[in-house]
């Protein structure tokens, strides 16, 4: 989560601070927002952050389990950490998020360098948890907890858009998944702690919020007031109109959606509530109804569809992204074209795309009919290249478009461009105009005209 800066080792006031901290973040947005939370606390602490993994007196890492390849890359960057402990005994090293949860105490017998290992519903808990390292003690806390509201102030990393959890672990039993393993059951927070979280982002000049949650349409069936028949009083959808009037906030967005739950009356209140933005991520993990049931998703391509045609009936120009799994063990040659088809036939704006990967406690993992490394590895590489195509062509319809734009930076790249999403979520970069008169701040929305299309992003000129 931290971008690393050239040591400057004359920046840090050694005296004034417990120390220096370095958080590298894994996976997805849910793992983010923690570890601005988990950053929150160690500055509240004293912490102050390190410019470089290497000189920090406290590493955390918040991994991620979801593939294979997630959990090998932090045990590599572990391996370079635990080294560095044995020349720096004081140096306070911590395994957070889905692979702690997955792996337990054995993670502290795999890496006895580790003084803390705590799974992702201890995150509020990260500054007890330290004092009992102080004591000496190696901990690990993973037990399964009550997740309380957390009073410290995360640490953003963007001063304009916020994530919000209002939902925490998953309750859906997909074959192939280790998340509802590793976050737990679900846990919805309170619309009036969520409405208060937004008012103070909103008042520290926020503009945009993201409400997450791994199963954001299972929002509210834990709180009280939800009843099974009928309907139910703390839904998304309610919760959308509940914290809709929260001044100073200009854009809400939310992931992830489950085609499963997706309702008509949540696409009715996206499009009746000006600030929802028209942007709608909703996994469809694979375009053939035999897999989808294997994958115990709970619905059909039929139902998807429908799902896209009534978004697209009151918002026709809304960004419909998902994600897919291909290669599930036993997928036929015909069930892969089936997804590829669902990819051409909906004309997707961007597909986050995997070759399936065996998970523990998973019951996919131990079926007998797993593909191999190279039909995975081939049909990786073709769904990749119909989704850029996909995306490609699907941009056309910003061509000579005005989108309003949310500035949230300069272009890394090239700092004589402005950064930014339409509301569809499009990252645009636009020229900064040569003259003085054009004043911008962060957090700004401005008219641009949409000049050049490529497959992921945008760029435009001003437009008044
Ligand atoms: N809650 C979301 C997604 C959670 S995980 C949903 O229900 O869609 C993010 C994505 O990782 C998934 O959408 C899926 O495409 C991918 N994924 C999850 N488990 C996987 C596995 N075992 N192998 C490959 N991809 C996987
Ligand atoms: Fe995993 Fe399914 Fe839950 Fe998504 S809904 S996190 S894919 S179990
Ligand atoms: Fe990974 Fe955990 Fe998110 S497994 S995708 S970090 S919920």
């Amino acid at each position: 989560m931290l971008t690393k800066t050239k040591k400057d080792e004359k920046t840090f006031q050694e005296d004034s601070t417990t120390g220096r901290y370095w958080i590298t973040t894994f996976g997805c947005q849910m793992n983010k927002a923690d570890s601005e939370r988990m950053a929150g606390t160690l500055e509240k602490m004293g912490y102050i952050r390190a410019n470089d993994e290497l000189n920090a007196d406290l590493v955390l890492y918040n991994t991620c389990t979801i593939r294979d390849n997630a959990e090998q890359k932090v045990y590599s960057f572990l391996g370079r950490q635990a080294k560095r402990k044995h020349k720096t005994p004081n140096l306070k090293l911590i395994v957070a998020g889905c692979l702690a949860q997955q792996e337990g105490e054995s993670l502290l017998r795999r890496v006895p360098e580790l003084d803390l290992v705590m799974g992702p519903q201890h995150v509020n808990n990260l500054e007890n948890l330290l004092g009992k390292v102080d004591l000496g003690n190696q901990v690990a806390a993973t037990e399964e907890t009550f997740i309380s509201e957390d009073i410290t102030s995360a640490r953003r990393e963007s001063s304009i858009c916020g994530w919000i959890n209002i939902i925490y672990g998953c309750n859906e039993r997909c074959s192939y998944c280790v998340v509802p393993s590793v976050r737990g059951k679900e846990q919805s927070r309170y619309p009036n702690a969520i409405k208060s979280e937004i008012q103070k982002l909103a008042h520290d000049n926020f503009k945009e919020i993201t409400l997450l949650g791994q199963n954001i349409d299972a929002y509210g069936r834990d709180l009280p007031g939800t009843t099974k028949e009928g309907r139910k009083e703390n839904t998304l959808t309610d919760l959308l109109y509940y914290i809709h009037d929260v001044e100073g906030i200009r854009r809400i967005r939310f992931a992830t959606s489950h085609p499963r739950y997706f309702s008509k009356r949540l696409i009715q209140a996206c499009y009746e509530l000006d600030k929802v933005c028209e942007h709608f991520h909703i996994p469809f993990q694979s375009g053939n109804n035999e897999i989808l049931k294997l994958m115990a998703r709970g619905y059909t391509i039929e139902k998807y569809k429908r799902i896209i045609e009534n978004i697209r009936l009151l918002m026709p120009n809304a960004s419909i992204t998902a994600d897919a799994i291909v290669a599930f063990p036993g997928e036929s040659e015909k069930q892969f074209r089936d997804t590829l088809k669902l990819i051409s036939d909906i004309g997707f704006d961007q597909v986050m795309t995997a070759a399936y990967s065996p998970r523990p406690n998973t019951p996919a993992a131990i079926w007998q009919n797993q593909l191999s490394e190279k039909v995975k590895k081939e049909r990786l590489k073709e769904i990749n290249e119909l989704v850029e195509t996909t995306s490609k062509k699907r941009n056309k319809r910003y061509l000579d478009n005005i989108e309003s734009i949310l500035i949230e930076g300069l272009n890394p790249k090239n700092a004589s461009q402005i950064m930014g999403r339409t509301r569809t979520n499009r990252l645009t970069f636009v020229e900064i105009p040569n003259n003085s008169e054009f004043k911008f701040q962060l957090g700004d929305e401005i008219n641009v005209k949409i000049k050049e299309i490529r497959s992921f992003s945008l760029t435009g000129e001003l437009y008044k």
